[in-house]
């Protein structure tokens, strides 16, 4: 079984560097990659938004905040590397070809090219690998039809058409560092190539569990 999982920043870098929940995740990553190969595409998170923030005072133009934040994305996939018990080689993998090669048991990367973000990198990945199951793991329960921090009476979606995703990732914004439940390109890759998707909170790794395991589990399923 494959999984590829794109790990939102905010996971790993939520204000700080969350150390104890990269200690945690690495751990459950060893744990499931005894029966399965599993692929990390790694979020920039705070890191990405600060840098890309104070670049922007500075009147950097979009694509080279977007260089930036490719940086923060594969700064925190040295991190994540460097929690990982085994000999796991790095610098993380800079492509979608180089990372689909590897025979790691667990591949990690961060971002590639302007104009995506590391949701539409996993995406592709998941989609050059033929992965049976992409996990994109956020700070929310669900997909909402609006921002659940912004709007009390935001609505949660089960499950959702890859269309119908796209409908409400049409009506977002595609500037670097955007907060994005998830980005066009991946909304775009997971319906061309019918990959299934599944959306959840990071943090719950018993749900976690539940949700690869193809058990009752609390998130979104798109397809
Ligand atoms: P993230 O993938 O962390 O995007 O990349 P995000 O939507 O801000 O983060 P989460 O998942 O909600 O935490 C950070 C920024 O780096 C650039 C984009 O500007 C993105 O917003 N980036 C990242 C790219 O341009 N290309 C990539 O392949 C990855």
């Amino acid at each position: 079984m494959k999984i590829v999982f794109s790990l939102g920043g905010s996971m790993m870098c939520p204000d700080d560097i969350d150390d104890n929940y990269i200690d945690k995740f690495s751990r459950f990553l060893e744990e499931i990659s005894k029966h399965a190969k599993i692929y990390v595409v790694v979020g920039g998170g705070k890191t990405a938004r600060k840098y890309v923030n104070v670049a922007r005072k500075f009147k950097a133009g979009e694509f080279f905040c977007d260089i930036i934040g490719i940086y923060a994305t594969r700064l925190n996939a040295c991190l994540l590397i460097s929690s990982l018990n085994s000999d796991h080689s790095y610098p993380p993998f800079e492509s979608i070809e180089d990372a689909s090669n590897s025979n790691e048991k667990i591949v990690i990367m961060g971002g590639t090219h302007p104009m995506h973000t590391t949701d539409g990198v996993a995406a592709m990945l998941a989609e050059n690998v033929k992965a049976d199951l992409f996990v994109n793991l956020t700070n929310v329960d669900y997909v909402y039809d609006k921002d659940p921090g912004k709007y009390n009476d935001a609505k949660t979606y089960e499950k959702l058409s890859y269309d119908d995703l796209i409908k409400i990732l049409n009506n977002s914004e595609m500037i670097a560092s955007a907060n994005n439940i998830m980005d066009l390109v991946a909304a775009k890759t997971i319906k061309r190539s019918s990959i299934k998707t599944l959306i959840l909170n990071g943090k719950d790794f018993e749900n976690l569990k539940s949700a690869i395991n193809g058990k009752k589990f609390k998130g979104t399923v798109i397809g």
